[in-house]
């Protein structure tokens, strides 16, 4: 019998959803033992990359809060963190006009830079963080995304890390909301189309109407 190489991945069979979500998250796309591994395996790419030097992570506010978090506590390397807000507001999903939140306030010159979001949709906000991060002299930028949704790209950007290419559903949760909820989950999973068909309801949060399926923007 030929031994199995030891390279080969067993697949991981999709997680029954959580009874208390069931209803609203039709499956589970990736468990949170699936993201524990992968973000770990993450961290020693980067690591790998930047070797010893200093990094400043920039990190884009409101989505990368659980990525980021487990992110950093396995990367041994000497680091900085600051964080920017973005946020596209107006009519017009995909308008792609980007409202800054919250400023950088580390100093990036000269510096090695890893940007990290949660999700890659059309690109369009990491081509804009990174014209603006350019434009403050880094050494360099490297970009880390948890879920890279190739499908819909309408910029020209790739991200240097990404922890999963993901099929064009509509996401949620591990930090990924819909109209800032389903945050929380603990895994991401696919948001049952009736939770956006059924009207602009709820999820008008802060005058913020609801985002558009298959969009991750604000309408
Ligand atoms: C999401 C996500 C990315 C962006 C990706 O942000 O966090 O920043 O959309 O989309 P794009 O590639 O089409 O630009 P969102 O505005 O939903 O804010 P959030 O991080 O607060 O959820």
């Amino acid at each position: 019998m030929t031994p199995k190489p030891a390279t080969v991945i067993p697949r991981v069979r999709s997680r029954p959803v959580p009874a208390r979500w069931q209803g609203e998250v039709e499956h589970v796309l990736f468990s949170d033992r699936q993201i524990a591994r992968r973000v770990r395996e993450l961290a020693t790419e980067i690591e790998a990359e930047f070797q010893d030097r200093e990094l400043v992570i920039v990190s884009l506010l409101n989505g990368t809060v659980m990525f980021l978090a487990d992110l950093i506590r396995h990367l041994s390397l000497p680091l900085r963190l600051d964080f920017m807000g973005v946020s596209s507001y107006g009519a017009g999903t995909e308008s792609g006009e980007l409202v800054y939140t919250k400023e950088l306030r580390l100093d990036v010159r000269g510096r090695d830079v890893l940007l990290v979001d949660d999700i890659l949709d059309t690109g369009r906000t990491l081509h804009k963080v990174l014209a603006k991060l350019r434009a403050l002299k880094p050494r360099r930028i490297k970009t880390c995304v948890l879920l890279d949704k190739v499908a819909r790209r309408v910029e020209k950007v790739q991200a240097d890390f990404v922890g999963f290419p993901i099929p064009d559903h509509f996401v949620v949760g591990y930090g990924l909301d819909y109209a800032e909820r389903y945050r929380n989950l603990p895994f991401v999973g696919v948001l049952h189309p009736r939770m956006y068909q059924t009207g602009a309801d709820a999820a008008v949060i802060a005058g913020r109407p609801a985002k558009k399926p298959g969009t991750r923007k604000s309408a």
